[in-house]
């Protein structure tokens, strides 16, 4: 079994898209380990999408990521990562296959909805980032 970190994003929130975006999780066949809403900070933001700070996207982004409440997530499966990535579908909602969230709810290539790990070295960093040993269940 293998753990990755998703996000419900702002856009999907406040789009009242939670309960669909769960379902498919659930159908799926994720086990939900954790899941809290959170409002991220500025300093939150820009220290999880560190990683993107060269690109001419990141103020955008970090502008987005904070601008209403996430649904943060650890989610177990058989090659979670993998698994949650193929659920997600591309990044850019134009190039997202038939059936994935993105091609569902996505509006953008920064209003994308649901956020994934895209490795086990950085699930390893991100699922710490928002959750202590005790709220994962
Ligand atoms: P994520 O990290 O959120 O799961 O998405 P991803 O791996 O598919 O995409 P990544 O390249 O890591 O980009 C992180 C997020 O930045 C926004 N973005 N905007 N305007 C742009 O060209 C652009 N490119 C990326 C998206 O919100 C993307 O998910
Ligand atoms: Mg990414």
């Amino acid at each position: 079994m293998e753990r990755t970190f998703a996000i419900i994003k702002p856009d999907a929130v406040a789009a009242g898209q939670t309960g669909e975006i769960l379902a498919v999780i659930q159908k799926t066949g994720f086990r939900v380990v954790g899941m809290k809403m959170r409002r991220l900070s500025q300093i939150d933001a820009e220290g999880f999408y560190a990683v993107h700070k060269e690109r001419p996207f990141y103020a955008s982004l970090v502008k987005f990521m904070t601008e209403g409440p996430v649904v943060v997530m650890v989610l177990e499966a058989d090659d979670a990562i993998k698994k949650w990535r193929d659920t997600m579908g591309a990044t850019n909602p134009a190039n997202a296959a038939e059936g994935t969230i993105r091609k569902r709810f996505a509006t953008s290539i920064e209003r994308n909805c649901v956020h994934g790990s895209d490795a086990p070295e950085t699930a390893a960093v991100e699922i710490p980032f928002f959750f202590t040993a005790s709220e994962l269940l």
